[in-house]
């Protein structure tokens, strides 16, 4: 996909922590090809988390070589207005930075900057965090970022607790958002994420080391299609802001 759909579907994200950074592209290309629907690309800057990865040099040079799939850049750093233009020069289609990292007074105008820059706007919330800050800015978002894990590090083990975040954003905001989860999601703890009415899935350990990618891919998204079909959560979002471009 290069975009978001404008409906709420399951798709998958595999975060590429813990693949192969030294063969990204042929980390990458695997992965799309065994059916993951976009790339989540975690980015730290060793101050907002106590860990480096990439940054937008990489990023670039990714996209280069695979074009055409929706890049997630997971923005772990303190200032996440100062990468807002160089992420999307590099070819980033959504910018999910952290509501800690920033302050409500700023909040506004880095979302305004994200959509100047053509990019959609996910706005991440760490484990302590309370999910109720982020209602005041619920309509001008495109994505919540439910962390299960302190960010940092993959192969963490997944926070049960965080799911009731997920239920009251489905139940709150119903037609508003795709809700993300991320940190320690697998075959098993998908299940919950699922139930709480996630969406979008991030699994990074999990499905690199998993022998059956393909499969699970498959998998985690029926997961998710099934449970929304159920519960009949057919969400045609109502924001115009979802509409492709
Ligand atoms: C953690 C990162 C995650 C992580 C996911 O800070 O944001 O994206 O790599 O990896 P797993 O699924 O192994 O927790
Ligand atoms: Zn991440």
């Amino acid at each position: 996909m290069d975009s978001l759909p404008k409906q709420i579907k399951g798709l998958i994200g595999p975060s590429i922590l813990n693949a192969d950074l030294s063969a990204l592209t042929d980390e990458s290309r695997r992965l799309l090809n065994e059916g993951a629907d976009y790339l989540h690309l975690d980015v730290m800057d060793g101050h907002f988390v106590p860990n480096l990865t990439i940054g937008h040099p990489v990023i670039k040079c990714l996209r280069k070589n695979i074009p055409n799939i929706y890049f997630d850049a997971h923005m772990m750093v303190s200032q996440p207005e100062q990468w807002i233009q160089e992420m999307a020069n590099a070819g980033v289609n959504q910018y999910t930075f952290h509501i800690e990292s920033t302050t409500t007074e700023q909040m506004p105008e880095i979302i305004r900057k994200i959509k100047e820059a053509d990019m959609k706007v996910g706005v991440g919330i760490k484990p302590k965090t309370n999910i109720n800050v982020i209602s005041e800015f619920i309509n001008d978002i495109d994505v919540v970022l439910i962390m299960t894990v302190e960010p940092g590090f993959g192969g963490q083990k997944f926070m049960n607790d965080m799911m009731e975040k997920i239920r009251w954003l489905r139940k709150t905001y119903p037609q508003l958002l795709h809700i993300e989860v991320d940190g320690g999601v697998n075959m098993k703890t998908i299940d919950d994420c699922v139930q709480a009415g996630a969406n979008m899935i991030v699994s990074g350990s999990a499905l690199i080391d998993s022998k059956q990618r393909n499969k699970d891919i498959e998998q985690m998204r029926q997961m998710i299609d099934e449970n929304l079909k159920t519960k009949k959560v057919n969400i045609q979002l109502t924001n115009d802001q979802f509409c492709s471009h």
